[in-house]
């Protein structure tokens, strides 16, 4: 690695189809900083070593993906109050000896739902997933005044999120069991929001969807998925022919990716850039899963 250069980082296992060294180096070249994002593929039993030789090696900062997202707190000197309220961190900032933590996945999932110009009708969303992702999008709902049924094939870490969260907010956040299908299709009634946090719809698993086919949805929900390989899922062609609205993955992707640009170089992000990089990557089969 030449001296001049200034480095970042994916902390990942696996980190091979990762998107982000596209966008993030198109954004770099484009402000004209002599900097580089590189894929860091990291087992978990090293991943202390890791962040560390980060530190030791003058890296301006690191995103921090699957698995290392929650496992990686103990590590750093400080949280934002955003991460420390989800409880993971996808981006840390070094700043001399300090290691900061912040997560902008919330940040990027609130931001596509500007684009998209998303109304909220009944301030109520239905969340399907408990997982990592899950957790960043419940905060962010949450702290914009959104009241929340989750649905997960595992009710226990639905029910486990839940419990996380009832405390610091006065939203209600109520749980479905998976199975229960007449109560998700009141909810459904009711809701103006869907979104699936589930790795259901990916590829190479493109034909399937998280919702089973019986559920009726609506001209009066947003669909929005967070699968971005392919962007447009089963679950969001179920949702145009019912009339919905619908959002694709590669809103919250860009925009998770452009505050942790501003957040490592203190500049705004070239949005535009950073847009069209990613979706050349899509669109070159670039992001096979898992990412
Ligand atoms: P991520 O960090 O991307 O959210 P994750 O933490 O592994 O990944 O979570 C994956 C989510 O997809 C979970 O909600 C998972 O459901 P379980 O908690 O029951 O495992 C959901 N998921 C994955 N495969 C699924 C399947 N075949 N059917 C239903 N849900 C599935």
């Amino acid at each position: 690695m030449a001296d001049h250069i200034r480095h970042v980082g994916l902390l990942g296992y696996p980190v091979g189809h990762s998107l982000s060294p596209a966008m993030q180096n198109a954004a770099f070249q484009a402000v004209g900083l002599a900097w580089e994002y590189v894929l860091l593929s990291v087992a978990p039993p090293s991943l202390q070593e890791a962040v560390l030789a980060l530190r030791e090696n003058g890296f301006a900062g690191a995103n921090v993906t699957i698995p290392h997202k929650q496992a990686v707190l103990p590590f750093l000197h400080e949280l934002s109050d955003e991460a420390e309220a989800i409880g993971a961190v996808n981006t840390l900032v070094i700043e001399g000896e300090r290691l900061l933590g912040y997560n902008t996945d919330a940040y990027g999932f609130r931001q596509a739902l500007v684009e998209a110009e998303f109304t909220p009708t009944s301030n109520h969303a239905v969340l399907l997933g408990a997982g990592g992702a899950s957790r960043a999008v419940l905060y962010a709902l949450l702290s914009q005044g959104v009241s929340v049924t989750l649905v997960n094939r595992t009710a226990d870490k639905a029910f486990a999120l839940a419990r996380h969260f009832r405390p610091f907010f006065a939203e209600t956040i109520e749980v479905v069991r998976y199975e229960e299908i007449e109560a998700l299709q009141n909810v459904l009634n009711t809701a103006d929001l869907l979104v699936n946090t589930t790795s259901l719809g990916m590829a190479p698993h493109h034909d399937t969807s998280p919702l089973a086919s019986t559920l009726r949805l609506g001209a009066h929900l947003t669909v929005y998925d967070l699968v971005y390989t392919p962007r447009d899922t089963q679950l969001l062609q179920q949702a145009r022919t019912a009339g919905a609205k619908t959002i694709d993955g590669m809103g919250m992707l860009l925009h998770q990716g452009t505050e942790a640009f501003r957040l490592w170089t203190h500049r705004e992000a070239p949005v535009a850039v950073m847009r069209t990089a990613l979706e050349s990557a899509i669109i070159s089969g670039k992001a096979v899963p898992p990412v």
